[in-house]
């Protein structure tokens, strides 16, 4: 059974009150489009249709791709309107619809509503609902047969009592589709080509409307206004930490952790609050992560620390490896096993032997630090002449004295020394000292000026 996925994306989205149209707008760090076309690629569709207005090319520049089809649709007439402009490139024995600002429904729940569906049946799913008001309401007959569906501004007194309403999500049989969209009329209150008349036209024809139930009410909830993205992006944090906590991990409070990426974390992993996880972070059994750490596209080995307040971009910390507080891993920063960079310290493109040490003040920009060796506080490397990078090698068991300036491209032996306050320009042998800075001088006879009285 061949399968096309529509999603509606064509409307402007006022209440956003935004100068960007309203499906890419985020959650968790990913446009809510972006959410409904990875959640439609896990149903393996043959083709996603996505129908656009407002602001249809930006929208088409952000989520441009090979299986994604884009549809204009120039005037917004209603959702049964935005569905036929896709019709003419829709060829499948089921035909889903979703919304590109309904971000997170979850892949299972479509499964099972793709599941209803045949040629004599339909897929609706539905959600009861607290308060009803501007939903599309289920009608049923005695049998509890599904009949149509009645828009908010259509119903009568009795109808808007209902409490089912509409999602608007809805799986179809293809091969009818296209018809009852023909036979769709705007003369309703909004004046809109309801793709909801679709049901009662099904039912006439002697198809069965089957319905799943949205488990939870966050799962099809679309956004239309700022405070509801806010309250969609709680949900998903609290499901994306529910899911951790699951798998191992102690959320010190998941109310105060979001995940704005892919996370593979292993047992007995601990997050402290205000930890944000961007991008594709994995975490080994036994890392801690302390307070306000922002981690990104980064790897932390078994039993890794990042202490508070740490900034990791494209890092990886070695098993038993620790950084921070206050630490700043930029991308191509790598801790061997055991070594550690303590606060106030920034890596670029450096790499840390095993058991190596970076302790406070320094900065390391394309450099490679041998196993044990010791970086005094206030060590620079001077990376860049002003057009271009250069390297700073060093060896094994290598002891930067503090304060020392590397200026590269410059190399270390193993077991060099440089003295505290050195300006290093050229290189240094093995178990060699470099030592250049002014010699101290003391003046005994010196006075210190006296304030007048
Ligand atoms: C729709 C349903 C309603 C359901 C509700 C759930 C219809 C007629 N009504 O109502 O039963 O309870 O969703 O939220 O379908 N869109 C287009 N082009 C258009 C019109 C809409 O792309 O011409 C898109 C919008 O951008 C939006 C979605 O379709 O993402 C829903 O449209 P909207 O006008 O908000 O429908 P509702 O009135 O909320
Ligand atoms: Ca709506």
């Amino acid at each position: 059974m061949s399968l096309d996925i529509v999603i509606l994306a064509a409307g402007q989205g006022t209440r956003m009150r935004s100068a960007l149209p309203k499906v890419l707008h985020e959650v968790a760090g990913k446009s809510m489009l972006g959410h409904v076309i990875d959640t439609a690629r896990a149903l393996a569709p043959r083709k996603i249709h996505v129908v656009i207005g407002h602001g249809a090319e930006q929208v088409r520049q952000r989520l441009a791709a090979e299986d994604i089809h884009f549809v204009l649709q120039a005037e917004q007439l209603g959702t049964g309107h935005a569905v036929a402009q896709a019709m003419p490139q829709v060829d499948a024995d089921k035909v889903l619809i979703l919304y590109g600002d309904v971000p997170l429904t979850r892949v299972e729940t479509l499964a099972a509503l793709l599941q209803q569906v045949n040629e004599q049946q339909l897929g609706l799913l539905t959600v009861q609902l607290a308060d009803p008001s501007g939903y599309g309401r289920i009608i049923r007959d005695a049998a509890g047969e599904v009949q149509a569906i009645v828009e908010h501004k259509d119903a009568s007194e009795a109808q808007r009592a209902i409490r089912e309403g509409n999602t608007g999500i809805l799986a179809v049989p293809g091969k009818r589709l296209g018809e009852w969209l023909g036979r769709l009329s705007n003369s309703n209150a909004q004046g809109e080509y309801y793709l909801t008349d679709v049901i009662a036209m099904a039912v006439a024809d002697g198809l069965r409307v089957a319905t799943e139930t949205a488990a939870e009410e966050m799962e099809v909830l679309g956004a239309n206004d700022r405070l509801q993205l806010a309250q969609l992006e709680r949900y998903y944090q609290l499901r994306a930490a529910r899911q951790l906590m699951a798998q191992g991990v102690t959320l010190r409070d998941p109310a105060r952790f979001d995940v704005r990426g892919e996370v593979q974390a292993g047992r007995d992993v601990l997050i402290d609050v205000n930890v944000i996880l961007e991008g594709k972070v994995l975490i080994e059994d036994g890392v801690q992560i302390g307070a306000n750490c922002v981690i990104k596209d980064s790897i932390l080995r078994r039993g890794a620390q990042v202490k508070a307040n740490s900034h990791l971009d494209g890092a990886e910390l070695g098993e038993g490896a620790d950084c921070g507080p206050f630490a700043r891993l930029r991308p191509g920063s790598r801790l061997g096993a055991g070594a550690h960079v303590g606060n106030f310290v920034e890596l670029k493109n450096a790499v840390l032997g095993a058991g190596a040490k970076a302790g406070h003040l320094s900065y390391l920009g394309d450099a490679e630090v041998g196993a044990r060796s010791n970086i005094g506080a206030g060590t620079i490397t001077c990376n860049y002449d002003g057009a271009n990078k250069h390297r700073t090698v060093m060896g094994e068991d290598v002891f930067i004295g503090s304060n020392t300036a590397l200026v590269a491209p410059i190399s270390l032996g193993d077991g060099a020394t440089t003295g505290a306050g050195s300006v290093v320009t050229s290189d240094v042998p093995e178990q060699g000292l470099a030592v250049a800075r002014a010699r101290q001088r003391v003046i005994e006879s010196w006075k210190r000026p006296q304030k007048q009285r």
